[in-house]
Formats: structure tokens, C-alpha cells, sequence
């Protein structure tokens, strides 16, 4: 049996591949792995988050579940000033991703590996993005927005793409209530897959 992509230390045997392809207009050599999300090639759904995400360009951002890192490293593009950290439970994609940061000479990122938030405890983010693992259940994906609210600085904003068929109108219920009816927006749609941005509000406490 084929083991899950969100396994902490994937078994199965090595199987590298590389590709070419060209993420908001920058051209990336990606170098991935059996045992990783989507490892033929970029997500559709994380395509769709990277061509509608926006933050400026000196921005803290979280890439949370970053597997080998297109959409970690496509915000480092776009955040030539600021810095992005990339974390993933899977210890396989994140030694990929800091191949491929290295491979596609980008300096400002820091990748971590470890469950959800924990490796970045006591941090907080001008932006995170999230292509959530919707497989590991909704218990991991629901904590996974609870906490991302907690490590937003205030005003900051999570961006989280959700397919139709795969959750996205309570995906956007859950932002609601944690973040409130008017600080959730669909940002777009392509495919079938939803990007939604929830704002932080400013004087909000972090837990
Ligand atoms: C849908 S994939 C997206 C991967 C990557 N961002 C991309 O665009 O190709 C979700 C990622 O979340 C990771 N993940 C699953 N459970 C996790 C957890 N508890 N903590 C951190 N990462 C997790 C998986 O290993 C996987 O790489």
C-alpha cells in the first residue's frame, strides 16, 4: 500500500524527479520525491492560490505544509525584502524544499519540519498561506486554521485553497467563526478549487 504524504519519515523507496515550470512569471527547477504531495508537478491547487496570493513585498510569511515548496518559494519571489518560513511534518519534502530554495538560488526562506505550528511556537506572521493537507482529516485542517489565527500579527492574513469537492463551503464556515463573517473573503475561483483570505483584526490578543 502506498504510504500517505503527510508520513514523518516516508519508507518508500527513493524516486527522484525534476521539472521546469514558471510560478508568477519566475522560471523554477523543482527536484521531488516518492513519498511527496504532488510530485509530477506543481498542485492545480496550489497554482491557484500562487497566481491570486498578494502581500507586500517586505512580508513575514508562513508557507504552513510546504512540501517540496512551490508555493513557499514562489512568495519568496514575491517577497524579495521580507522572509518566508516553510514547515512540514514530512521530513522528505522538507529536505527537498531547502534543495530546491538552494537549487533555485533563493536565500530568504528557513524551512522546518515538525506537526502544524509547533516548530514556529512564540511566532507570528504578516501572512500565511496554506494548501491544506485535507487528506490527514478535518480535525488536522480545522486546527490547522485555529492555529494560524494565533500566529498572524494583528491585521495579518491566512490565504487557504479548498477544492468544491473537497470541503470548501465549510472551509469557509469554520473561517467564519474564528475570524468573523466580514473578515473572510473568496478571493477567486479556477477549477473548482476556492482561495479564501481571513483577516486578522487588529485588536485582537493572541492566545
Ligand atoms: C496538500 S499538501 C501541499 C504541499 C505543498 N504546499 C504543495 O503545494 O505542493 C499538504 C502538506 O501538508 C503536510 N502536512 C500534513 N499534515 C501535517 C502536519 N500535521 N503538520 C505539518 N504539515 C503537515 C503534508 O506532508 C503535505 O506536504
Amino acid at each position: 500500500m502506498s504510504e500517505h504524504y503527510f508520513t514523518r519519515q516516508p519508507r518508500s523507496a527513493e524516486d527522484r524527479r525534476r521539472f521546469q515550470t514558471e510560478l508568477r512569471g519566475f522560471p523554477f527547477l523543482f527536484v521531488t520525491d516518492a513519498g511527496v504531495f504532488s510530485r509530477d508537478g506543481v498542485d492545480e491547487g496550489s497554482r491557484t492560490l500562487i497566481g491570486m496570493m498578494d502581500f507586500p513585498s517586505g512580508a513575514r510569511v508562513l508557507d504552513i505544509g510546504c512540501g517540496y515548496g512551490p508555493i513557499g518559494l514562489a512568495a519568496a519571489r514575491l517577497a524579495p525584502r521580507g522572509h518566508v518560513t516553510m514547515t512540514d511534518i514530512n521530513e522528505r519534502a522538507a529536505e527537498l524544499a531547502r534543495e530546491n530554495a538552494a537549487l533555485n538560488g533563493i536565500g530568504n526562506v528557513t524551512v522546518k519540519t515538525g506537526d502544524l505550528f509547533e516548530p514556529v511556537a512564540g511566532e507570528t506572521f504578516d501572512v500565511i498561506l496554506a494548501n491544506p493537507p485535507i487528506r490527514a482529516g478535518k480535525a488536522v485542517v480545522y486546527r490547522l486554521f485555529e492555529e494560524a489565527k494565533a500566529h498572524l500579527a494583528p491585521g495579518g492574513a491566512f490565504w487557504v485553497v479548498v477544492h468544491n469537492k473537497q470541503g470548501a463551503p465549510s472551509a469557509r464556515k469554520k473561517l467564519e467563526e474564528l475570524f468573523g463573517e466580514d473578515s473572510v473573503e473568496e478571493i477567486g475561483k479556477h477549477k473548482g478549487y476556492r482561495v479564501y483570505r481571513a483577516v486578522r483584526s487588529r485588536d485582537q490578543k493572541n492566545i
